[in-house]
């Protein structure tokens, strides 16, 4: 057994903990990185505790200036830390108390559980604030090269094969608006989490006469705990902030994936720069899309995270209970991950140069055009089963070798030379004009939404942020 060390809990023991307890019940080695949030927090707490009397200022400003010295030691890396500092909290609270005597008050009307509670969403919010900054640079890029893809086409797919074709800018906006999507995800996350639960105490409020609005007020938090049991219990938001990032993750992979298809020698629709791609130490001639590929994986490892996570708290009773320590890492690790991520990600996208000519001669077989060429025929009149039988019995003819297809379409009389001219390269995709479609009008003005989209959405990021 070791030795009793100060543990900020040691009153009712007699005995010091096992080695084994102490290795697995610090969180001290991860929860360090919220020494900021902590400090915060006490910082709020003391306020608001000589606010109501239950300091004099005197104390409160003697804890404040030790709260600035823990500060600055845990920011230079001069915190020299104790075998009692279980976690973050009882190292600022111990070390706080070293260097003044009233920093044995600062705990008063606390606990550690509405403690982490609200360190874990003061980090979260400032977490989620940081990834939207990537992810808008991730749009920003995608945008850019949406801009400069002129009326560049390529084939679109579905089940991998040749379906139609679709502009350039058309596929790179879809990759757009599904980050958007995530965006607003993370946005939702971070309304969740901007709730304080300082004053919840360790899950019954108190008897103490505390103000928990005061505290939230000035941590900027929006709004207050309505329950002290939900208060500490409740890691919704980690949840919410988990999935928001693990579909980012999927976003990221799904676009990986097409990149590593496109870098194929057998698509060759894009050159990767050298500084976003990596070679082989045997084979001379591989430029690699290792950080595409790391997209996709890294995807898995998020998927983990939040399943992870779920599984901790899913069957935990009200109220606190040290499973929920189980929070943290995987949390830190998905904001690392992502935020990494769109990070390589961005820079791969913004110097990507498309193989417009590969793209534009894989989207050029007339048989893509086959869709427009019946509805050509609606136009005229034709019910659209007809004319897709009509079509579809021309492409079966010009498959067996009776002739190319223009030749049979300009022959044939229910259709002729005009619409034969459909299946020239780039004429059909362009004729699809509808809201939202993949041919250059439509796009144009998709391009147009998407700028409103991304600048409203900043906004939104911004306004949240004091
Ligand atoms: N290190 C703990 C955590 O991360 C802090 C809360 C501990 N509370 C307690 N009563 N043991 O969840």
């Amino acid at each position: 057994m070791n030795e009793i060390r100060g543990q900020l809990w040691h009153g009712r023991f007699a005995e010091g903990p096992a080695e084994a307890l102490q290795q697995l019940n610090d969180s001290f080695p991860f929860d360090r990185r919220m020494y900021r949030e902590d400090i915060d927090g006490s910082r709020a707490h003391v306020t608001m505790l000589a606010q109501v009397g239950l300091l004099s200022d005197a104390e409160r400003d003697g804890i404040l200036v030790a709260l600035d010295a823990v500060e600055a030691e845990m920011a230079d890396g001069s915190f020299v830390a104790a075998s009692s500092d279980e976690d973050i909290h009882t190292a600022v609270e111990r070390r706080v108390t070293e260097l003044e005597p009233a920093g044995a008050k600062m705990h008063t009307g606390r606990s550690r559980n509405d403690q982490v509670a609200s360190d874990v969403r003061l980090w979260t919010r400032r977490a989620i604030d940081e990834v939207l900054d990537v992810l808008f640079r991730m749009q920003e890029a995608l945008l850019a090269q949406a801009e400069q893809a002129g009326d560049a086409f390529l084939p679109g797919y579905t089940h991998l094969q040749q379906a139609q074709p679709v502009s350039l800018a058309h596929h790179l906006l879809a990759h757009c608006w599904m980050l958007s999507r995530d965006v607003d995800r993370l946005l939702d996350a971070r309304r969740r989490t901007d709730v304080s639960v300082l004053g919840a105490g360790a899950l019954a409020g108190s008897s103490l006469p505390l103000n928990p609005h005061a505290t939230a007020a000035l941590l900027d938090y929006p709004a207050v705990f309505d329950n002290s049991l939900d208060g500490v219990a409740d890691r919704d938001f980690v949840a919410d902030t988990l999935y928001a990032l693990t579909m980012t993750g999927v976003h990221l992979s799904r676009l990986g994936e097409e990149l590593i298809l496109w870098a194929s020698t057998e698509f060759g629709f894009v050159e990767l720069d050298d500084a976003f791609s990596t070679g082989s130490s045997m084979m001379p001639q591989k430029k690699n899309p290792d950080i595409a590929e790391l997209a996709r994986g890294k995807a898995g490892r998020l998927l983990g995270n939040l399943t992870g996570f779920l599984a901790s708290v899913k069957g935990l009773p009200l109220t606190y209970n040290k499973d929920m320590q189980e929070d943290k890492e995987p949390l830190f690790d998905a904001v690392d991950t992502v935020r990494l991520t769109l990070l390589a990600m961005e820079g791969m996208v913004s110097t990507l140069t498309f193989r417009t000519d590969r793209m534009a001669k894989q989207a050029s077989s007339p048989y893509a055009a086959a869709t427009d060429l019946a509805e050509w025929m609606v136009a005229q009149g034709t019910p659209f089963r007809e004319a897709h039988a009509v079509v579809g019995e021309l492409v079966r003819r010009a498959l067996g070798g009776e002739g190319s297809l223009p030749a049979l379409v300009a022959a044939d009389e229910r259709l002729g030379p005009e619409a034969a001219a459909l299946l020239e390269p780039g004429v059909s995709f362009a004729r699809r004009a509808t809201h939202g479609a993949g041919g250059p009008t439509a796009v144009e003005s998709q391009l147009e939404r998407f700028r409103g989209r991304l600048e409203l959405d900043r906004q939104r990021a911004a306004s949240l942020r004091m």
